[in-house]
């Protein structure tokens, strides 16, 4: 078995961050989205992965990931124009041959891990097997129908009136039947081919498609306030007390990581947080659930809940929240009483 991991795509609902970085790459807890991924892919038997690439972001990502070597993967990079999940798995062909593979998007994160499922699919000898969550606004996610027997009966994409309440979470297994079935599809209104389709078309041609309701939790990080429940989550769940830097006159409460190099002076900083290599924070407080990248400088300024990339600069903010900061960002007080003065990038938010 083999893996697919989409790492493509526009992300034009993270713009500005994209233009320079694929969005698989943001940071949550100072790691990027697609790490995590692969760790999950990792804890399989599976050592073949292809990995879709974009073609204006994908040198970042082949930065990060290299050959593969330190997950222990051989890796294969493939360039796809973004039009669709479906069209990535037709570009991947001549990679995935006959094999039956996992195919995961690269900025999606759920609790449960991968393991079993393989195993499941294996098993029972599947076509498909797809992981669904129930969510509270399913309009916005490829929705499934089961019946009594846990099979998929139905699957539509974004429905205006959603026959179920269960989302496609990022997460699938196929057998090599996909690529029938994909061939047999025709693009969306969006211009897409799209995954639920091709699932539809499986169930169509008699295949076994079956489903498993994840109970753990499911991150889709598509745009900013998805970013920051992710780093969220993720400071919840992995982050522990390593200090490394250096602390005077500061007060540290809670899980906080602090990287080699960083110096924290006369500030107080409570968990969960990380902060990154050689980074300063001078006369502040970092509030619970804040990402501070390497190289970042926060000074005299209070930050709560915040992702904060590396080499950025905060200094004289009264109070910065629910913020996603991009690399070398400079945020500073203006000292003319009441101005607002900003030089932002194309596509930026400023909520003042
Ligand atoms: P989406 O988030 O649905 O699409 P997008 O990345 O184009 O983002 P936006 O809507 O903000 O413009 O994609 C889900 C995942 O699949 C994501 O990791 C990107 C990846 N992807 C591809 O690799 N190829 C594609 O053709 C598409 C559409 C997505």
């Amino acid at each position: 078995m083999k893996a697919l991991v989409l790492s493509g795509g526009k992300g034009t609902r993270l713009r500005p961050l994209t233009f320079t970085l694929a969005k698989q790459l943001i940071p949550v807890a100072n790691k990027p989205i697609l790490g995590y991924v692969l760790d999950q892919i990792a804890e399989t038997a599976i050592r073949e992965v292809g990995l879709i690439i974009a073609p204006d972001t994908g040198q970042y990502v082949k930065e990060y990931i290299k050959d593969g070597s330190e997950w222990g993967f051989k890796v294969t990079y493939i360039p796809q124009e973004p039009l669709g999940l479906a069209h990535a798995v037709k570009t991947a062909e001549t990679f995935l041959r006959e094999d039956s593979f996992l195919m995961c998007l690269g900025d999606n994160l759920q609790g449960q891990g991968i393991k079993h499922l393989v195993k499941r699919f294996e098993q029972e000898k599947l076509d498909a097997l797809i992981l669904l969550k129930e969510v509270e606004d399913p309009t916005k996610f490829g929705v499934a129908v089961l019946n009594e027997k846990r099979e998929v009966t139905k699957l539509v994409e974004k429905p205006q009136k959603p026959p179920s309440n269960l989302a496609i979470v990022g997460t699938y297994l196929f057998s090599n039947k996909v690529h029938q079935a994909i061939d047999r599809i025709k693009p969306s209104w969006r211009g897409e081919l799209e995954i639920t389709d091709a699932l539809q078309e499986m169930i169509n041609m008699g295949l076994d498609v079956k489903a498993e309701v994840l109970e753990s939790w499911w991150l889709d990080t598509g745009k900013k306030d998805d970013i920051l429940s992710a780093n969220a989550k993720i400071l919840d769940e992995y982050v522990k007390k390593d200090v490394k830097g250096d602390v005077s006159d500061s007060s540290l409460e809670g899980r906080i990581r602090v990287a080699v190099g960083a110096k924290i002076n006369n500030s107080t900083v409570r968990g969960p947080c990380v902060i990154g290599k050689n980074t300063l924070v001078q006369d502040s407080f970092i509030g619970p659930y804040t990402s501070i990248g390497d190289d970042a400088q926060i000074i005299n300024s209070t930050v709560e809940y915040c992702v904060i990339l590396e080499k950025a600069l905060i200094r004289d903010v009264n109070r910065l929240e629910e913020s996603l900061i991009g690399k070398n960002a400079k945020i500073t007080k203006s000292h003319k009483t009441g101005a607002i003065k900003l030089h932002v990038g194309d596509y930026s938010e400023a909520e003042i």
